[in-house]
């Protein structure tokens, strides 16, 4: 990494990346519950936009709202920051408002999400499938295999945990496309925590202690496995995923991002590589972060922001005057 870089990690956006998932979190929040994801996720990329211009840097959109004919704002390639030009050179994976229709019904684990690394840390991964796995720390290396079945893995993570794996709780997304996935598991004698959308908070969740998920599996959208992988990154655990391509221009986008390999098992490390920060705030409550709370005269937000190099992780509680 070069030094500037280094240093901007450091010193500056650490803490300043809780400020622009705190600001986008805020702006989603006016429209939890409303039926609006569209106008929900709007109100989030705004926010997150002008937040992310105040910071010093010369950054890059490299996981963002979609494509730039598709997006108009925050889509992928756009230059973000003060000191475009100038700054250092940082990589940017966002999703302002992961979970927009948890946040349009008000349910839970709905967050705003923001991962940074130095120039090439993040994988330009095309807003495609992917198939992912994902376990905690404290695993031996390679446990998990996406070339193994579901049983075989869940097999291998319940001798290594030493309980059977009737004790083992796997979160998968609620899909038909998973109906096969869900009932190998069942058969195997594992509990499926089921959830309806936020994959990056339920592969999180393997590695927080306070949660019961033991296993994510399943396939959910590349760009969040990216994010997630940025978080594990930080705080530890194993994570494998292989982007999934349903017709011939999901295959061009890959190719349009580079990836010629297309059946590629990525390792945790290839998704999110050196030194890297994830930040995230809870827009409804979640198994990872509170929602944004309105009270008389202000405002509470609970965030996280968690730096791979070091493994520092920051719990960070927000009191926002409203007037
Ligand atoms: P959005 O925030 O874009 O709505 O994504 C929510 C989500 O549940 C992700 O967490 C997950 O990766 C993806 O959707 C799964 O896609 P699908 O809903 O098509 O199964």
């Amino acid at each position: 990494m070069t030094a500037a870089a280094s240093q901007v990690l450091d010193r500056v956006l650490v803490l300043e990346m809780v400020r622009v998932t705190e600001a986008a979190a805020i702006a989603a929040s006016t429209l939890v519950g409303r039926g609006d994801e569209k106008a929900a996720d709007a109100a989030a990329v705004e926010a997150m936009r002008e937040a992310l211009n105040s910071l010093y840097m010369d950054g890059t959109v490299v996981i963002g709202e979609g494509e730039r004919d598709e997006a108009p704002m925050l889509f992928i390639g756009e230059k973000v920051g003060s000191a475009i030009g100038k700054g250092p050179k940082i990589d940017i994976a966002l999703d302002p408002l992961e979970g927009t229709t948890i946040c349009a019904t008000a349910g839970p684990n709905s967050l705003a999400v923001l991962a940074i690394a130095e120039e090439g840390g993040l994988l330009n991964a095309p807003d495609v499938y992917m198939d992912k796995i994902a376990v905690g720390p404290g695993y031996p290396e390679g446990i998990i295999d996406l070339d193994k079945t579901p049983t075989e893995n869940i097999m291998a993570v319940a001798a290594a945990k030493g309980v059977p794996a009737r004790d083992l709780i796997v979160c998968v997304l609620d899909r038909p496309r998973h109906e096969k996935l869900i009932a190998e598991l069942r058969s195997v004698g594992c509990g499926v925590m089921l959830i309806g959308d936020g994959d990056v908070a339920g592969v999180i969740a393997t590695s927080d202690p306070e949660t019961t998920v033991d296993v994510y599996m399943g396939s959910g959208g590349a760009p969040e496995g990216v994010l997630a992988c940025a978080a594990l990154r930080c705080v530890g655990g194993q994570f494998k995923g292989r982007l999934l391509f349903r017709n011939d221009d999901e295959r061009g986008r890959a190719a349009k991002w580079g990836i010629t390999d297309l059946d590629k098992q990525y390792d945790l490390s290839e998704l999110a590589k050196g030194d890297c920060i994830f930040a995230a705030t809870g827009v409804t409550d979640g198994s990872l972060l509170a929602g944004v709370k309105r009270k008389k005269g202000k405002m509470t937000t609970e965030s996280v922001v968690m730096r791979a190099s070091s493994g520092t992780v920051r719990w960070v509680k927000g009191e926002h005057r409203t007037d």
